[in-house]
């Protein structure tokens, strides 16, 4: 199994002190990168930079949030400071609840807009000034399944497919920069995984580790080329999620009234559900 070759590069892993962030961080680290292993669960961060350490690979610990433009500007900081410069951005930190539409709890909404879409934006927009100035670089965000809609997960689901959007227009805005960006939409046992399951929704006994080979490779030069995609790893199945794009009626008005809009609606529905 021929392994990217990292050396000489650094990489941020955001929310790397547990479940699939500790997985990336210690395969790029297997892959010769100087790894920043962030989390602000410091416990967890310290014992992965030590495993790191042991197994030969070069990390240090970062303890900043993701949720402000400050933390998320130390975080990039941290990697400077340390290596002297940066690669690559994994942003996987995030914050998962269930909650019926009619019972969302406001603490939970707002934790999670500000972990995993404002903690991916301001993380990639400090990553993506660095990279811009130094050469480019490689982003590697996360989405869920949820982003297409899945039952009490609508809060959660909103910050996957704002985070798809997001890695579509930076892909295009960042078009021959030599940044590249993209997302992942992962499956693996973990804590996050474990809360749904005692909460009576499936689960999975896939490992993390079965998903870090496509953050390395995203991040390394075998990725050359690939930019503004969503790929989805769901055990064996690797697949590329389609990009949301108008599905057209073959009708066209000058004007849509009520008389034309209820009688093409249900014409444009049964063509769209057939197909
Ligand atoms: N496990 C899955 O099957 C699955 C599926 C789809 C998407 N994801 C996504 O993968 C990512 C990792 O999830 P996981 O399953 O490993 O969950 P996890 O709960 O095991 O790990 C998440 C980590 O993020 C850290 N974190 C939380 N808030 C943070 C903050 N403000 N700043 C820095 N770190 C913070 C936590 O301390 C934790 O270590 C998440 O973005 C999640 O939404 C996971």
């Amino acid at each position: 199994m021929a392994m990217p070759n990292l050396t000489g590069r650094c990489a941020v892993v955001t929310g790397a002190g547990k479940g699939l962030g500790a997985a990336y961080a210690k395969n790029l680290a297997a892959a010769g990168a100087a790894v920043v292993v962030n989390d602000i669960d410091l416990a967890s961060a310290a014992a992965v930079v030590e495993t790191i350490g042991r197994e030969g690979g070069s990390a240090v610990i970062d303890g900043n949030s993701v949720t402000t433009w400050e933390s998320s500007g130390a975080i990039v900081q941290t990697a400077l400071d340390a290596f002297g410069r940066l690669d690559g951005l994994v942003n996987n930190a995030g914050v998962f609840y269930l909650a019926d539409p009619s019972e969302e709890d406001p603490a939970w909404i707002e934790d999670m807009v500000h972990v995993n879409l404002l903690g991916t934006m301001y993380c990639g927009q400090h990553a993506i000034r660095h990279m811009t100035a130094h050469g480019g670089g490689s982003i590697v965000n996360d989405t869920s399944g949820a982003q297409s809609g899945m039952r009490h997960r609508g809060t959660y689901g909103a910050t996957k497919g704002a985070t798809a959007s997001l890695t579509y227009s930076w892909a295009m805005d960042l078009a021959g920069s030599g940044i590249r960006v993209n997302a992942i939409s992962p499956i693996a046992r973990t804590a996050m995984v474990d809360y749904g399951k005692a909460r009576g929704e499936s689960g999975t006994d896939i490992p993390p580790e079965h998903v870090a080979p496509l953050v390395t490779f995203l991040l390394s030069d075998d990725a050359a080329g690939v930019t503004g995609q969503v790929i989805r790893l769901e055990g064996p199945q690797l697949s590329l999620l389609s990009r949301p794009g108008a599905r057209r009626t073959t009708e066209e008005n000058p004007t849509w009234d009520q008389d034309s809009l209820r009688a093409a609606l249900p014409r444009l529905l049964e063509l769209h559900q057939r197909g």
